[in-house]
C-alpha cells in the first residue's frame, strides 16, 4: 500500500472488499457474520442509513475540534476500537498492531479477553490507551487474577460484556465448519491464566472447555463484587433496554455501551442506534454513554453524537484494515474515520464535537 494515500481504499467498504480478497473464506465470514438470519447485523447499518442530518449554516468551522473526554480520558476524536478476540487471525501482529495504532492516533483499543497477546504486552505497546474487555469466569479467583493484572499492567477501564451469557448461534460459522486455530486458542486460554495442564487435557475440545469456564450466572449482585476488587472504572457493554441502563447506573458502573455485540448475539434485538436516545433520556447523563454496532462513515458519528452517545467503538471496520495491512492500516482506518467527522462537522456546521446535538437530526414534520 502506497503511503501518498493513492492506494488505499476509500472508505471502510473498500477495506473490506480488500480483506475478503486476502482472508480465507472461512476466517472472513467469521468476522463478517452474524448470529441466525443475521437481521440486527443488517438492521445496524440499515439503522444509521435510515437517520438523516439536518445542517446549520452560516456558522464558523474555519476551525474544527475533534478531541473529546471519555472517562476523563482525553481522545483526539471520538472513536474507541472495540474488542474483538483472537485478532492474530486476521493479522500476525494483532493485538499489538492494534493497540499501536489506537496510540498513533490518539484514540483507545478495548482489548479482549481474547487476545492473543498476553495483556501486559498490549499495555506496554500502547501505555494509557488501552481498556480492558472482561469476559466473567465461574472461578472468581480467576477473574480476580485477571482483573487485578489488568489494573497493574495500566489498564485504565474494564469494560464487563454482559450481552453473551452463551455465544449467539453463528451459522456462517456452522457451515463453513470453522475453527479457532488451535495454536492461537492455546495461546489466548494461557494468556488468560489457564495452565498448560488444563489446556493439554481439552486438546480435543478446547472451545467447549473454555465457554464451560466462562459464567452464564453473571447477574447485576456480580457488579458489587466487581467494584470490590478493583479501582478501575467500569464499563458494561450489552445494554439494550431503558430498564437495563438504569440499573447500571444504580449499580455504579461509570459507563455503558448501547450495543447487540454487533449482530453476532440475539439476532432480532434491535439496532443499537435506534435504542440510543431512549438509553440516553434514562440515564440523563448520570454515566457516560458508548455505543457500537454498524458504524462506517465520520457521518455515523455525529448521528450517534446527536442522539446521546459520547463517543462510538468500531469493530469490522478495523478487523478489515488490520486484516489489509496491519498497524498501518488500522490508523489508516482511523485517520479516515476522523477525517469524514471533520468534514462532517464542517458540512453540518459544527465547529467541535460538543456542538453536536438533537437539533442535527432531521424529523419530517
Ligand atoms: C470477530 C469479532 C470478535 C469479537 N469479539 C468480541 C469480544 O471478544 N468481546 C466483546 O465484548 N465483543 C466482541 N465482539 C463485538 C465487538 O466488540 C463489537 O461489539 C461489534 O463488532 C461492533 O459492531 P461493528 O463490527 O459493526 O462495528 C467481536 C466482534 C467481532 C466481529
Amino acid at each position: 500500500m502506497e503511503d501518498n494515500g493513492s492506494h488505499w481504499p476509500l472508505n471502510v467498504a473498500g477495506f473490506e472488499a480488500l480483506a475478503q480478497k486476502k482472508l480465507s473464506k472461512d476466517a472472513f465470514d467469521h468476522a463478517a457474520g452474524g448470529a441466525d438470519d443475521e437481521l440486527t447485523l443488517q438492521e445496524n447499518l440499515a439503522a444509521f442509513r435510515r437517520i438523516k442530518i439536518t445542517p446549520h449554516v452560516l456558522e464558523d468551522v474555519s476551525e474544527r475540534r475533534l478531541e473529546t473526554e471519555v472517562l476523563g480520558q482525553r481522545l483526539a476524536f471520538p472513536v474507541i476500537l472495540a474488542p474483538v478476540s483472537c485478532l492474530r487471525r486476521f493479522h500476525p501482529e494483532g493485538e499489538l498492531a492494534a493497540a499501536r495504532a489506537a496510540a498513533g492516533t490518539g484514540v483507545l483499543c478495548a482489548l479482549s479477553t481474547g487476545s492473543c497477546y498476553p495483556l501486559e504486552e498490549v499495555a506496554r505497546a500502547a501505555p494509557g490507551s488501552v481498556w480492558f474487555q472482561l469476559y466473567a469466569y465461574n472461578d472468581r479467583e480467576f477473574t480476580r487474577n485477571l482483573v487485578q493484572r489488568a489494573e497493574a499492567a495500566g489498564y485504565r477501564a474494564l469494560c464487563l460484556t454482559v450481552d453473551v451469557p452463551l455465544s449467539g448461534r453463528r451459522e456462517r460459522d456452522l457451515r463453513n465448519q470453522y475453527i479457532y486455530p488451535p495454536e492461537l486458542l492455546r495461546t489466548s486460554m494461557m494468556n488468560v491464566g489457564f495452565t498448560r495442564e488444563q489446556i493439554d487435557q481439552h486438546v480435543n475440545d478446547l472451545l467447549p472447555f473454555v465457554a464451560q469456564a466462562l459464567t452464564v450466572r453473571l447477574t447485576w449482585p456480580y457488579l458489587d463484587w466487581l467494584r470490590s476488587i478493583t479501582n478501575l472504572p467500569i464499563l458494561l457493554k450489552g445494554i439494550l433496554s431503558k430498564a437495563d441502563a438504569r440499573q447500571a447506573v444504580a449499580c455504579g458502573v461509570q459507563g455503558i455501551v448501547v450495543s447487540n455485540h454487533g449482530g453476532r448475539q440475539l439476532d432480532c434485538a434491535p439496532a443499537s442506534i435506534d435504542v440510543l436516545p431512549e438509553i440516553a433520556n434514562a440515564v440523563q447523563g448520570q454515566v457516560e454513554i458508548l455505543i457500537d454496532g454498524g458504524v462506517r462513515r465520520g457521518s455515523d458519528v455525529v448521528k450517534a453524537l446527536a442522539l446521546g452517545a459520547k463517543a462510538v467503538l468500531v469493530g469490522r471496520p478495523y478487523v478489515w484494515a488490520l486484516a489489509v495491512e496491519g498497524q498501518r492500516g488500522v490508523e489508516r482506518v482511523l485517520t479516515m474515520l476522523r477525517d469524514e467527522l471533520d468534514l462532517a462537522l464542517a458540512l453540518t456546521g459544527c465547529s467541535c464535537v460538543a456542538k453536536i446535538d438533537s437539533s442535527l437530526i432531521w424529523r419530517s414534520s
